[in-house]
């Protein structure tokens, strides 16, 4: 290798799944040729094209120019106007969608509602009135710490619908991290719930908003929507009940003509250090991307029942949950509460009963449904799917095989989707009707994305070379900054490789032109000199019939610079022995090769995870290095996780 900051790359992969061609005859992108005319296009001329696709939404006003870059700050499509909410509502209430179901929730203790486009845009029309009536104006910030409920689409709706910026807090997080978020945009109300249900027991979130309040100076006033009926306290004067206050207001509330530019959303992602990151979002670019790809990615048709599994306290929730398909006039299905209640089928029971077509999910969640067993998705007629979807880490190719074959039937494609919180929508993925698809990679950039494997310095390394995946050339849905630190915006993506967006990601492209994600570089591991992703190790653990689930890390070795810490979770029935440990050595050198052996191998019932599913390495490679962990832990979804690891250190 010439360049020594480059990862190697380990994992072959040889498997080819074409999209079906009944699929593709279907399809909005119908063939590979198209994609790579497409793609051409877009790259000749990237104004030209997303100009083109931004002709899709109603604007007020038209742009007078599509970008002004000036790195690292883009304005897209500037001195045009529009409205969010319009372009999810409005716009199709002229349409046959009018009556059409916008949501289908059901709730984890079994009701289901539904909700049309007209019904939806009188909510969001009363609501949008009663945020005016507490005295918020386009410009000020809203925080919604809400359950998975239409309530929470609507709440989103109506700032958008206002140009009030909302931050959605995900619901399982603390008081503290309420209120750093809320002090740090200055939110002046705070829109939340008396409570959710989650795995059988209610989450009470109003207290946990009482109590980060008492150090929110800037909060004058918090909304409070029922869903579980439990008694919670109500301060009067500041407190009042959303069923209450959407009577006081009419139903009669015109979208705001806000510019391209104005800040739709602020969403917080955990840095490495210090204080979380707001990551600002705005409007016209936002939505041209989050409803291209919707709609190329997820094949979207009208009579399609969409489920995306993610919360809408992450992006994925606010793009390809609320925003990207409700301006495609699609019909969402969202589900409150957790795959596994009130038994392991819970996913596979909706999916019959509602018609699900189209699937959304995470590597994580895929990884618990194997190891819960096939058992329970076989119960269930899963034929109404026809598409498949993962994102959030790269995705193992023994996980990619069952979705393929236990939940798609061998029929439907699936689009591994990648993209962060920062670049607001996805990036990379298959067009599920036009590219053959391969276990593990994301594929090709979309059209209008311009990404690469370079080196640090910013040198493109060869076909099969691992480094550093960057983004050259500014897209539409980017981040605009982090909220009030243009020089941590500048500092975090655009310092570390001259002239280029990188946000961590390691990768290699394929001799086809694929990408495949190795993780974040953190997580790289440096064995004798050989840099090595951490995905790639735990996807060849992975690929033996007893593991479940496994967590690479790197800890200090004299000899070799880093030797290999495995923490393996098992299958169903399997215990882990120092034969098992043996094997496993042996299946990961017959994988890779015998510098990808691990050194260690730790067997445990769970692995530490961020709230959104992310395998927390940096507790492992803290655990492994010693056993001592030191690091902030408040992004831990299960604090026991971690104190088992620590006893069985023990
Ligand atoms: C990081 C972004 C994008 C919404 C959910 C996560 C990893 C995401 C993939 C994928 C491999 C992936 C990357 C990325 N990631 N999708 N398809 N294959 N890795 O958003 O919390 O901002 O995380 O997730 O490491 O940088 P996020």
């Amino acid at each position: 290798m010439s360049d020594q900051t480059a990862i190697e790359s380990v994992l072959t992969e040889e498997r080819v799944f074409p999209p079906p061609p009944e699929f593709a005859a279907n399809a909005h992108i119908k063939s590979f040729e198209e994609y790579e005319k497409l793609y051409a296009e877009a790259a000749d001329d990237p104004a030209g094209f997303w100009a083109k696709q931004a002709e899709a939404l109603h604007w007020f006003k038209k742009w007078d120019t599509v970008l002004k870059w000036k790195e690292p700050f883009a304005e897209w499509f500037v001195g045009g106007k529009l409205n969010i909410s319009y372009n999810c509502l409005d716009r199709h209430l002229t349409t046959s969608r009018k009556n059409k179901a916008a949501i289908i929730w059901e709730g984890e203790t079994g009701e289901i509602k539904t909700i049309t486009y007209l019904q939806l845009h009188q909510e969001v029309s009363r609501f949008a009135n009663v945020l005016k009536s507490l005295g918020v104006k386009t410009g000020d910030r809203v925080a919604l710490y809400m359950p998975l409920v239409p309530a929470l689409a609507v709440a989103m709706l109506a700032c958008a619908r206002i140009g009030a910026t909302h931050t959605v807090i995900f619901g399982g997080f603390s008081a503290d991290a309420i209120r750093d978020r809320v002090n740090d945009c200055q939110c002046k109300v705070i829109v939340t719930a008396d409570g959710g249900y989650r795995r059988g027991s209610e989450i009470r979130l109003k207290d946990v908003v009482d109590e980060a309040v008492e150090h929110c100076p800037d909060v004058t006033d918090v909304v409070v929507y029922q869903r579980t009926g439990s008694q919670i306290k109500m301060r009067p004067g500041r407190d009042h009940w959303w069923h209450e206050l959407t009577k006081t207001v009419d139903a009669d509330c015109p979208a705001e003509e806000l510019d391209s530019e104005h800040p739709l959303y602020i969403l917080y992602t955990s840095g490495t250090t210090g204080k979380p990151k707001g990551i600002l979002h705005t409007t016209g670019g936002y939505l041209t991307q989050t409803v291209y790809t919707s709609k190329v990615i997820f094949d979207l048709k009208d009579e399609d029942i969409y489920w995306c599994t993610a919360d809408i306290g992450w992006v994925t929730g606010h793009s390809y949950v609320v925003y990207g398909p409700l301006a495609n006039g699609a019909t969402v299905f969202m589900y409150e509460g957790a795959p596994n209640h009130p038994a392991p089928d819970r996913f596979w029971d909706i999916i019959e009963r509602h018609k699900i077509t189209i699937f959304y999910t995470a590597p994580t969640a895929i990884r618990a449904f194997i190891k819960w067993g096939e058992q329970h998705p076989l119960k269930h007629d899963l034929t109404s799917l026809r598409l498949l979807g993962t994102v959030g880490e790269p995705i193992n190719p023994e996980a990619w095989m069952w979705y393929h074959q236990i939940i798609g039937k061998g029929n439907c494609p699936i689009v591994d989707t990648w993209w962060q919180t920062e670049t607001g929508s996805a990036m990379i993925s298959p067009l599920p009707g036009a590219t053959p698809t391969v276990p593990g990679t994301a594929t090709r950039p979309l059209p209008g994305i311009v990404v690469d494997v370079v080196t640090k310095s910013g040198k493109p390394v060869g076909p099969g070379e691992g480094g550093y995946l960057v983004i050259k050339h500014p897209w539409p849905s980017m981040l605009r900054t982090l909220w009030g630190d243009d020089e941590r915006y500048k500092q975090a993506y655009w310092s570390e490789i001259p002239g280029m967006y990188f946000a961590g990601d390691g990768a290699r492209r394929d001799k086809h032109g694929y990408f495949w994600i190795m993780g974040r570089v953190d997580d790289v591991i440096n064995v004798s000199g050989h840099r090595l992703g951490t995905a790639e190790i735990e996807s060849a653990l992975v690929s033996h019939e007893a593991v479940a689930e496994a967590a690479v890390v790197g800890r200090p070795d004299e000899l070799k610079g880093q030797a290999i810490a495995a923490f393996v979770t098992l299958e169903g029935g399997r215990t882990g022995n120092d034969e098992l440990k043996d094997a496993l050595r042996t299946h990961v050198a017959h994988e890779i090769g015998a510098l990808a052996k691990p050194d260690d191998i730790r067997f445990t019932d769970a692995l530490p995870k961020t709230r959104s599913g992310k395998i927390m390495r940096r507790l492992l490679r803290e655990l492994a290095s010693g056993g001592h962990v030191a690091g902030d832990v408040t992004t831990l979804e299960d604090l026991s996780v971690l104190e088992k690891l620590r006893e069985d250190e023990e």
